[in-house]
């Protein structure tokens, strides 16, 4: 799998420091809070895991499952909820967490469906940042790192499922994308 890619983007110890970090920012805001942190499949599965052990305070967790991509590289525009949270956001305080921030559709379907269920608060934190794609003007109010206007594979995010095992986040070659 290794040989696929090309240039490594975001290494590994880069990732740690990220969620380290953010886990520090995440445990002062919702200390005496009990967040809901919720992930949305399937590409925050190694980031929620990771972020959520950074976090010294109390929380429950929960996950959403939407499609935006399908097999594509490319956003299709529509965003279906898959799979919805089991938890009654009523009253909580909500911290979305998401793989990457990107055209920004997503995070916009999810902030409007979460807005109305009554959460006291809803935050978004996202790993990565593509900010030069964004398309609606939404943004994550705590960001790991920000990457520039390429596809990434690796930590989580997938070509055509695949990748998603790496433990760095990085572009694939040209030819993995033509066959
Ligand atoms: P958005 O709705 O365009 O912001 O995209 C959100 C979703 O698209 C992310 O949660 C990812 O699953 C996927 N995505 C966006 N950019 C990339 C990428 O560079 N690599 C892999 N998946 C991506």
């Amino acid at each position: 799998m290794n040989q696929d890619i090309a240039t490594i983007l975001v290494t590994t110890e880069q990732i740690n420091d990220a969620v380290a970090r953010l886990g520090q920012e995440l445990t002062a805001e919702y200390r005496d809070k009990n967040p809901l942190v919720i992930g949305v499949l399937r590409g925050v599965a190694p980031f929620m895991i990771d972020l959520v052990r950074a976090m010294d305070c109390y929380l429950e967790i929960d996950f959403i499952d939407v499609s935006s991509y399908g097999d594509a590289t490319e956003s299709s525009g529509a965003v279906t909820v898959l799979k919805d949270i089991d938890s009654d956001v009523t009253g909580r305080h909500v911290l979305l967490v998401e793989d990457i921030v990107d055209t920004g559709r997503t995070l916009e379907k999810l902030l409007e469906l979460f807005a109305g269920r009554g959460a006291a608060s809803v935050k978004v934190c996202s790993l990565l940042d593509k900010p030069e794609r964004r398309i609606v003007n939404v943004t994550a109010d705590y960001i790991g790192l920000s990457v520039p206007n390429e596809f990434v594979v690796g930590y989580g995010l997938d070509f055509r499922q695949q990748y998603r095992n790496l433990p760095y986040i990085g572009v694939l070659k040209p030819e993995i994308y033509q066959n």
